[in-house]
């Protein structure tokens, strides 16, 4: 399938794997997101708008040339004309009338828990009904777990409202604030960030003092950081009940999800300012009744007994349109291949006209899998007769560049059908207008921390049930779908029905550390929604210390503090402040390798054997005896060099310009914050290439990565020096089948075995030292 064009007309039989049963689709019907039920036979009233939603027309319009450029009056007025347009879709939207409920529910308590299918409206709608309320003085937040959808929907709000983007006029009323851009001005009043960008302007402003409301949107998704958030909320709510210090004016808080447990969130929040042992929030008189949610469509509850809480919760009923599901007669463990004959059966076999949409989104585990398959689909769409319309692939994952991300609300061009490869960014995160076919590999990418060694390792994973009905969800979002499942009916069926909470599963010393920088001493006191294991408590602890993070009575240190600032794991953040070190002089280089490995693959990662020996001997230049970490230095070196055509070297040697387009706004971003650290001065340049300042770079490396070494046995194995965990040197590793006495490595891969990946050959000696430093 590969290899050979002729057997492209294997797509064009009938789809054998596959066969929709009368009983398969009958399943549709009981699957489905809960709110859908009431709509799925029926066709919505509203037709939403086909056109992309999330401001491409707006972007376009902003990088015309100055000389075609409307003048400020005409820009205006063509904002006003989109604005006025726009009125009557978010007239259609679910929420529209629950506006007044939503309003009044803010007005009487803090606090409001708001469920609703993805597209009802919550995360453009919210902010807009609340920024005329009286006690919204100053700006209103929304956090998103992922850069890309804070960005789009700032674009989508400035469209609605009329408003340019933050960056563009200081007048401007929408901006977001991601890692590596901020688009917000002084007169923003919706604001759009990830949550780790609310974690870090909680830095600065313990109390949100710049913020009248904060709205905590994708909750279902449960990220450690908004686990965090959650908490810090919590905290600050009960402060105010206190009439502590942090705030003097009350702050609102919207708790946003497609699919959350109600119940457990308010009894989150009612129970910490219960706690604070006050009974009056803003003037308000609070009993602490026990609440259940109301769950009929659209009503603000606020109960029980005849008393009042400070939570109230809203249910908005979303729109549906039937998805009919087919599942895998058998098992496969090729889903690249699987998901390639989908594809390619669904674009010969099914229609597409002007007024008849029919992208396709297709969920893989990662940049890996998607970039494989993304070259597949265009190799084999070049193929394709003159007449069959075009096909275009279109990838999709969070270390996407921003730009590249955007392309996915473009709508394709005439006769042509867009297939957009996504990991589960796009399950609630993003809407993408046109499609009508999902394709659900029924597997995710996870971290899970590994107790017992200390290590978090990268696992694909079969996803939950309630994560198959959202991505199936997104197929119905317009018109009638279909849902291609690359797994067994029975594999459905054996799914867990939820995803496991990150803070659950992953490592923790981040967050910790996160906490630590906020004034939270004990942090094993800190409210969770979920209580984490207290082993993985302990070990996170144990982690900040081995890093000098934290001192020895366990509060943070200088070093602890700087690490916080920057948007890096505790461990790369050591990397960092250790190389800043002026015995080891290598920031410059530190940060280049930093860079690179925040993405997540730099070389582009081939499928067939053929290929896979072709891009071994171009990359050979760059690569380097120490391992993957000096030879990722290299490679971002001479592409910072480049001075032709940088697209053209990439392709070269088969890496992902895309990735190093990434890296570079990395790079300038971590140089800048060095610089306003005073870690780095606009004149350092590296010393020279030399062996010892190779030696100082690997054992900054090390100083970090202390957990990730491992020694070779007389059998010629690995093993990590701290818990004694067999290893083995990870295939896509410069260092793969080669004997060194001692590795240090950035990630740990549990597949078939267990992998190091990221690999650099280091002396036992420095190994020893280090560990010995530490314990
Ligand atoms: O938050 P929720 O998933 O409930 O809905 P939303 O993100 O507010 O989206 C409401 C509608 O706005 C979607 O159905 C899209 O039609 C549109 N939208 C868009 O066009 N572009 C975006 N970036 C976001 C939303």
């Amino acid at each position: 399938l590969h290899r050979g064009a002729g057997k492209l007309t294997k797509f064009e039989d009938e789809p054998k794997d596959y066969a929709a049963t009368d009983r398969q689709s009958e399943k549709v019907k009981t699957d489905q997101c809960p709110s859908s039920s009431a709509t799925s036979s029926s066709k919505p009233q509203h037709q939403p708008e086909h056109q992309p939603k999330s401001g491409p027309d707006l972007i376009s319009r902003f990088s015309q040339s100055k000389l075609n450029r409307p003048n400020q009056g005409q820009q205006r007025s063509n904002h006003l004309e989109r604005r006025d347009a726009l009125l009557e879709t978010r007239k259609a939207l679910p929420i529209w009338p629950h506006a007044g409920s939503i309003r009044s529910a803010l007005r009487k308590n803090n606090v409001l828990v708001l469920t609703g299918e993805t597209g009802s409206g919550k995360s453009t709608q919210v902010p807009q009904f609340l920024l005329t309320e009286p006690w919204c003085k100053k700006c209103i937040a929304i956090t998103q777990p992922r850069r890309v959808a804070a960005i789009s929907l700032a674009r989508r709000v400035a469209e609605e409202m009329g408003s340019l983007m933050g960056n563009q006029s200081p007048a401007a009323k929408v901006g977001y604030s991601v890692r590596f851009d901020n688009a917000s001005g002084p007169n923003t009043k919706v604001k759009f960030l990830t949550e780790g960008m609310l974690l870090q302007e909680m830095l600065r402003d313990e109390g949100l003092l710049q913020y009248s409301a904060i709205v905590v949107d994708e909750v279902h998704e449960r990220s450690v950081n908004v686990d965090l958030i959650l908490g810090f909320l919590r905290n600050l709510l009960a402060d105010m009940a206190r009439r502590g210090k942090k705030r003097a004016d009350p702050l609102r808080v919207v708790i946003m999800s497609a699919t959350a447990d109600v119940e457990g969130l308010v009894h989150f929040f009612n129970d910490g300012v219960k706690e604070s042992g006050e009974s009056e929030v803003d003037g308000l008189e609070q009993s602490w009744s026990s609440i259940s949610p109301d769950n009929e469509a659209g009503k603000v509850s606020r109960k029980n007994s005849g008393s009042s809480s400070v939570v109230s919760t809203c249910f908005v009923e979303g729109r549906q349109y039937p998805v009919k599901t087919i599942y895998l007669p058998d098992p496969t463990q090729d889903w690249v291949e699987s998901a390639l004959k989908v594809i390619f059966q669904i674009h010969l076999k099914q229609p597409l006209s002007e007024d008849k949409p029919g992208d396709i989104l297709c969920f893989l585990t990662g940049q890996d899998t998607i970039e494989a398959l993304e070259r597949l689909v265009n190799d084999y769409a070049q193929l394709m007769d003159k007449e069959i319309p075009k096909l275009i692939a279109l990838p999709l994952f969070a270390a996407l560049p921003q730009h590249a991300q955007q392309r996915i609300f473009n709508r394709a061009p005439s006769r042509t059908r867009k297939v957009i490869l996504a990991t589960n960014i796009a399950e609630t995160s993003v809407t993408v207008p046109g499609v009508r076919y999902v394709i659900d590999c029924g597997k995710s990418k996870i971290k899970q921390f590994r107790n017992r060694l200390g290590l978090e390792s990268l696992l694909v994973k079969p996803i939950s049930k309630s994560a198959a009905i959202q991505r199936k969800g997104r197929a119905g979002r317009e018109a009638e779908g279909h849902c291609y499942r690359l797994y067994t009916e029975d594999g459905y069926r054996s799914m867990d029905d939820r995803t496991i909470p990150e803070i659950l599963r992953c490592d923790l010393s981040s967050a910790f550390l996160t906490m630590k920088a906020r004034g939270v001493d004990n942090v094993l006191d800190f409210p969770f929604l979920d209580q984490p294991p207290r082993e993985a408590m302990e070990k996170a602890l144990l982690q900040l210390l081995h890093l000098r993070a934290l001192t020895e009575t366990g509060s943070i240190s200088e070093t602890g503090l700087k690490i916080a600032k920057f948007p890096l794991t505790p461990t790369l953040g050591r990397v960092l402040i250790e190389a800043a070190d002026p015995e080891r002089d290598c920031l410059l280089d530190v940060i280049d390798i930093i860079s690179a490995l925040s993405v997540e693959n730099i070389f582009l990662n081939l499928v067939t054997e053929e290929g896979k020996e072709k891009a071994e001997s171009a990359r050979r230049e760059l690569f380097r005896r120490e391992g993957d970490h000096m030879t990722l230095l290299i490679t971002v070196q001479r592409y910072a060099e480049e001075s032709s055509d940088r697209r053209v070297w990439c392709g070269r040697r088969f890496v992902s310009h895309r990735a190093m387009q990434h890296v570079m706004d990395i790079r300038k971003q971590l140089r800048q914050q060095c610089i306003q650290l005073s870690l780095l001065s606009l004149s350092q340049s590296s010393p020279p290439a030399s062996d010892s300042h190779t030696q100082s770079i690997l054992q900054c490396l090390l100083r970090g990565f202390i957990s990730n070494t491992a020694r070779l046995m007389p059998d010629g194995s690995y093993k990590t020096l701290i818990g004694n965990q067999t290893v083995a040197i990870h295939p896509s590793s410069v260092l793969f089948g080669k004997k060194v006495e001692a590795i240090v490595f950035n990630e740990f891969v549990f597949t078939s075995k267990a992998w190091a990946r990221g690999v650099s050959a280091v002396q036992l000696d420095w190994v020893q030292t280090a560990v010995e430093e530490i314990m």
